[in-house]
């Protein structure tokens, strides 16, 4: 069992107290209806943590904490391994730098100018992976950032970074966006970033975003496109770049009109970009196979499976204030 109290202690004095019952009872029937076998192991390596004070922390590309571990630099290097593999990051902890497969600071970067100013807002970051883009938005002035992501790993790692970092009001709760209590309305800012593509229903994925949000608020959309015309995309028939779990690949303009379908307005395509071994290479602390492995060897722009090579979107809309649609009944 993971201790969300000082999470829900923060939004019951925010305007998403409404959300404190829901998620009570959630994480309530939760616990007793757990059945994964690692997680016991996972939450060990959060016991063994040496107690060390951040005596700096800095959450910029690198989310980096410092401090002197002394002499127990050894037992916090055997717990940061053991919790391998570090998907998303960079993290540093003390004086070991977890050098992660994603530089996902530049994915910020690309985010960053086009996004509404974070300040005193109340974030939702579906897939959060291990929070590292939530710490960006706290350095942006976030008020709450409530990651959601459905693997046990990315839970523990954001508890390994918090156990430093102490901050009760960012938190990854173990949840798919499809177990979230529906429309919650209650966020002013939602992220789902490199998750749409595992959805095998994108629209519905929209939906719930949608639901998410507060009227007015805006979502933050990125996943991976095809080139292409408004209408076009791919539903890649076997693996897509060895991932067995990826359904649809829009064109941006495509994806811009389901948002529109799904009722969201001012959309906006605000970036596109081929992803290269600069942001996603494997590293020690994610040994094995990455993206070169993923692509052609003689091409490229195909994936290994001969279909075009990974290009990621990020788009921008907001949801209506007046939201009722009429002509979808949505
Ligand atoms: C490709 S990673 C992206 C992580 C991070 N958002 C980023 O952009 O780097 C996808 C993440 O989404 C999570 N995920 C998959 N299905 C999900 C769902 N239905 N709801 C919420 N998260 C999901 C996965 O566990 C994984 O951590």
């Amino acid at each position: 069992m993971i201790d969300y109290q000082a999470f829900i202690n923060h939004i019951s004095q925010t305007r998403l107290s409404s959300w404190v019952e829901p998620l009570e009872s959630q994480l309530k029937q939760l616990w007793p209806s757990l059945n994964d076998g690692n997680l016991p192991r996972l939450l060990a390596e959060i016991d063994q943590l040496p107690d060390l004070k951040a005596e700096n922390i800095a959450l910029n590309d690198v989310i980096d904490i410092r401090g002197s571990a002394g002499n127990q630099i050894n037992i916090l290097n055997q717990c940061l391994e053991n919790l391998k593999p570090w998907r998303k990051g960079p993290f540093n902890f003390f004086d070991t730098y977890v050098d992660s497969e994603w530089r996902c600071d530049l994915k910020w970067q690309r985010v960053c100018p086009y996004i509404s100013n974070l300040t005193g807002r109340h974030v939702l970051d579906v897939g959060s992976g291990n929070g590292y883009y939530g710490w960006r938005m706290k350095a942006a002035g976030a008020a709450t950032v409530a990651g959601i992501d459905p693997s046990w790993l990315s839970v523990v790692q954001h508890l390994a970074v918090n156990h430093y970092i102490k901050d009760p009001t960012h938190c990854v709760l173990p949840f798919t966006l499809e177990s979230l209590t529906p429309n919650l309305e209650i966020f002013d800012t939602v992220f789902s970033m490199g998750v749409l593509y595992h959805r095998r229903s994108p629209l519905e994925h929209l939906f719930e975003l949608r639901g998410a949000l507060r009227p007015g608020g805006e979502l933050v959309l990125e996943t991976i496109v095809i080139e292409g015309d408004a209408g076009e995309s791919l539903v890649p028939i076997g693996r897509y770049a060895r991932m067995n779990n990826v359904w649809f690949l829009p064109t941006a303009a495509t994806l811009a009109q389901w948002l529109e379908k799904m009722g969201f307005e001012n959309i906006r395509i605000a970036d596109q970009c081929v992803t290269t071994d600069a942001e996603q290479r494997a590293t020690t602390w994610k040994p094995g196979q990455s993206l070169n492995d993923y692509l052609d060897p003689t091409d490229q722009s195909k994936t290994i499976e001969g279909h075009p090579a990974p290009i990621r979107a990020i788009l921008i809309a907001e949801k209506p204030i007046n939201q009722r649609l009429k002509r979808y009944h949505l």
